[in-house]
């Protein structure tokens, strides 16, 4: 432990943390020669499109794929050009469309409602609990004679209750559709996150865990759903991937690029030691304040599964919305970038309340869009999922950085200890 006095640094004292913490880009972070020689490599030889150029070479993009599946464990993958791109095409892959609705979480990135509306079919909001994943029970709740899929966010980096979704799905005949945006890599009973369900899509956006600046893939293990994705992201991949013509779908283009697949390609060789890192800095950062959460009424957040965690989050709920507040000037005072989730006046767009242009079914054609043609009249409202505006009020975030180095570790528990025990 460092010398800081116990005395809070919101009220003048010394701050716990003596120098600036890493920012959380996973991967991004790891940039090195490594990528520099694979994106080098691709220049060189002027083929910058996956399926042309002026060199014959092998193709980074499908190098990427086949390296991205065999990792996951599944037979196909489609390497895309954002995570929003690849949960369009894993819509598309599943079938979803006009007249369907998919039931989304209350709490993750707009673009999971996004890609439904712009499938053109209708998002239904259900409640998170305290894994900050779909509650189970709203889901049943909010299945009706339109729902087609369930689209399981596994949020910052923790897996959904996947067996109870599961079940759930079976039941009623509904298809899953995982968003793995925030959690590549991580795992539910041994399995990797996006090979539970029936389609699972990553981001390899600059601030996921593993990164292409932009991008995106798509995964599965139904050949079925394999080719429609394949037609979704290229509007050629139909005759590309010699499916029957009378089969053919119109597509759209999705497609990565060289460049992207070249980074892609060594940032994923870096996935699990990231993982390894960030669950062994999650692990000392919980066990080094679990007495004096405990001692004061914080309660960690529920992972369904601790050992599959993608580890790059720490989150505890206060008592109240107040003492959440309380505890992020103090531990930013300290020297911990910390946030709470949710904040009834400060827009963001992972939060369902915030998700304006959703709850107001505004769209892009002024004779509106999925909802106007729909079986059924869907109503939003700002206040229709309370308990996850309750936990995610109280929620505290601190970011796992894999670059936190053992002292910084230490300051950053020292400043959880000193906050919470002031309380
Ligand atoms: C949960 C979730 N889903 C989807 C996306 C969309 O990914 P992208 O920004 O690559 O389109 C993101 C990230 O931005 C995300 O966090």
């Amino acid at each position: 432990m460092s010398t800081a006095s116990s005395k809070l640094a919101i009220d003048g004292g010394t701050p716990a943390v003596t120098q600036p913490l890493p920012p959380m880009f996973p991967g991004g972070m790891r940039i090195g020669a490594e990528e520099e020689a694979s994106v080098v490599e691709v220049l060189r030889s002027k083929r910058l499109f996956r399926y042309y150029g002026p060199n014959p070479g092998e193709s980074k993009v499908a190098l990427f794929e086949q390296a991205f599946a065999k990792l996951m464990g599944v037979p196909y993958s489609a390497a895309l050009s954002s995570g929003t791109a690849s949960l369009m095409c894993g819509l598309a892959g599943l079938g979803v469309g006009p007249g369907d609705e998919v039931i989304v979480p209350a709490y993750t990135w707009i673009a999971t409602a996004s890609a439904v509306v712009a499938m053109g079919a209708v998002p239904i909001i259900a409640e998170v609990d305290e894994s900050l994943t779909l509650d189970p029970l709203d889901v049943e709740r909010k299945i009706s004679p339109y729902t087609r899929a369930i689209a399981v966010v596994h949020m910052r980096g923790g897996p959904s209750r996947m067996a109870e979704l599961q079940a759930i799905a079976q039941k009623h005949n509904l298809k899953i559709l995982e968003d793995v945006a925030q959690a590549a890599g991580a795992s539910y009973q041994g399995k990797r996150l996006g090979t539970i369900g029936d389609a699972g899509a990553f981001s390899l956006q600059f601030n996921k865990i593993i990164t292409s600046g932009e991008g995106g893939v798509v995964i599965t293990s139904d050949q079925k759903v394999y080719d429609r994705v394949l037609m979704y992201n290229d509007v050629v991949g139909g005759t590309r991937n010699n499916i029957p013509t009378e089969e053919i779908l119109p597509g759209i283009n999705f497609r990565m690029g060289e460049l992207a697949g070249a980074v892609a390609l060594v940032q994923l060789q870096r996935l699990d030691d990231l993982l390894t890192t960030m669950r062994q800095n999650k692990r000392t950062l919980t066990a080094s304040m679990a007495d004096v959460a405990r001692q004061k009424g914080f309660t960690f957040r529920d992972i369904p599964d601790v050992e599959g965690d993608a580890a790059i989050s720490l989150i505890f709920f206060a008592p109240t919305a107040a003492q959440a507040d309380t505890v992020k000037k103090a531990l930013n005072a300290e020297g911990v970038g910390t946030s709470v989730l949710y904040y009834p006046e400060r827009s963001d767009y992972h939060i369902y309340r915030h998700w304006a242009p959703i709850l107001n079914k505004r769209t892009w054609s002024e004779r509106g869009g999925p909802w106007r043609t729909h079986g059924r009249e869907v109503e939003y409202a700002p206040d229709m999922c309370p308990r996850s505006l309750d936990l995610l009020g109280r929620a505290v975030q601190i970011d796992v950085s894999p670059e936190l180095s053992g002292s910084q570790i230490e300051e950053v528990a020292e400043a959880l200890n000193k906050v919470l025990g002031s309380l």
